[in-house]
């Protein structure tokens, strides 16, 4: 039986939250471990979360094992098999196409269903396939999926027309065994790039300017095990950021990476939130009569477009007009549905939506269509009078490691029951 979240709202916050690993830096670096023929690749601060869980799955698979003690991975690629990937895990995470990159890198061949993931409008992954032709790879598509396949690898000149994240790391991925020099121009900037070209280099790439827009890659023979430890996450560090602004009387994040958090810190401080920064920390004080603002989604270091969602519902209760605009994903919208049903005054129209506050907002039963817009529902919920009730948790528990709990113990009244 599916599980509900219950949130009965209005209930002031108080305490320490301490941040998991990153998300989208995992689900990037335990694909990457399969580049390793020689060693174990030992990974820490892995959150506890679906995605992890279904890559895992993957990985058994692929002959692949993998030894779990706390936050810690060890995965042992040397006896992997490159079997075709049709099994249904594939289609339940988005970061499923990190194995398609992977595996070319190493096997130069894999076959593979279309990934899955959050419905976001839609999500092509035309530059990731451009970027393995660009090396040399044959791309096919049928009623199976994807065939790719190269006789050899050669870096290439690589120009991404849009700073994807997942191209640039999937690109990484092809080309850190591919014979010569390939160069990411317009490459994203993302911190979680930086993340795993620093996990491949300690596994023997050679990766020079990841956090630029230029990434130049020189292939090598081998890569080798490693042990890595993974940066927090900013998203989730974020979430709790906004609630922390919603709800918060003073309630400290712990293990993140401030200088990660800029454009929101700002933002927050513009809603005249007050914020306390510290070098692993943020502290976060109840703050009065919040004002409207305007924010326009960008690629990293601009807003990121994983915290437009919860942003939003801050957003309701603050004084006059804010807009948002998204330029990454145009229809992420689908949380601006939920959150009029519990009394916002949200008005949308073509990759952007207008928020009138403050409104009170009700605790209803609302749909989580997607990860952030669960996030954005939970700041709903703690913000409402009444009881919300939030279904299709699953998306949450993707990228959320113990959200419930978490809140619980800073003093949300938020629990789990059978729907
Ligand atoms: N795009 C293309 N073609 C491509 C790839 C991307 O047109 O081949 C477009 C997308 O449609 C989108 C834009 O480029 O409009 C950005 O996509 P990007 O490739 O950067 O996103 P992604 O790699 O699929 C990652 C995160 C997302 C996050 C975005 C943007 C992972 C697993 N996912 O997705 O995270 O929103 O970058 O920062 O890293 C989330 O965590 O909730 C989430 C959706």
């Amino acid at each position: 039986m599916a599980d509900v979240i219950k949130i009965e709202g209005q209930h002031e916050l108080n305490g320490t939250i301490r941040v998991s690993g990153s998300k989208n830096a995992t689900v990037a670096l335990i694909p990457a471990a399969v580049l390793s023929s020689n060693g174990k690749v030992t990974i820490y601060g892995v959150p506890e979360i679906d995605d992890v869980e279904n890559l895992r799955v993957l990985l058994k698979e692929l002959n692949v094992s993998v030894e779990q003690t706390d936050d810690m991975l060890e995965i042992d690629s040397s006896n992997l098999i490159n079997i075709d990937l049709e099994s249904n895990a594939v289609t339940k995470l988005r970061a499923s196409y990190y194995l398609m990159g992977a595996l070319l890198g190493r096997f130069k061949r894999v076959r593979m269903k279309m990934p899955g993931g959050c419905y976001l409008g839609p999500r092509p992954i035309d530059l990731h396939l451009k970027g393995f032709e660009s090396l040399g790879a044959k791309v096919t598509y049928d009623h199976l999926g994807y065939l790719i396949e190269a006789e050899e690898l050669t870096g290439a000149k690589i120009y991404l027309d849009f700073a994807s994240v997942g191209a640039t790391i999937n690109i990484m991925f092809a080309a850190v065994l591919a014979n010569g020099r390939t160069t990411i121009e317009n490459a994203a900037k993302e911190p979680e790039i930086i993340d795993v070209a620093t996990m491949l280099n300690k596994m023997g790439a050679k990766i020079r300017g990841a956090g630029t827009s230029v990434i130049t890659i020189d292939g090598v023979e081998k890569l080798v095990g490693c042990v890595h430890e993974i940066i927090p996450d900013r998203i989730v560090a974020g979430t709790y950021l906004i609630i922390a602004a919603a709800m918060g009387r003073e309630v400290r994040i712990d293990n993140i990476i401030p200088h990660h958090l800029e454009a929101l810190i700002s933002k927050l401080s513009e809603m005249g939130v007050k914020t306390e920064v510290g070098v692993d920390h943020v502290v976060v004080t109840k703050a009065e009569n919040l004002k409207g603002v305007d924010i326009s989604t960008q690629p990293y270091p601009g807003f990121a477009t994983d915290l437009q969602q919860p942003l939003t519902s801050l957003l309701t209760q603050a004084i006059g007009s804010s807009v948002v605009k998204e330029s990454i994903y145009t229809e992420r919208f689908k949380h601006c549905i939920e959150l009029q049903r519990m009394g916002a005054d949200i008005r949308l129209s073509t990759a952007q939506c207008t928020v009138e506050g403050p409104t009170p907002l009700y605790g209803d039963t609302v749909t989580a269509t997607d990860l952030r817009c669960g996030a954005s529902l939970i700041v709903a919920g703690l913000l409402a009078k009444g009881v919300t009730t939030i279904r299709e948790t699953y998306h949450i528990d993707r990228g959320y490691e113990h959200i419930d709990e978490k809140l619980q113990a800073i003093g949300a009244k938020i629990w789990r029951e059978a729907e």
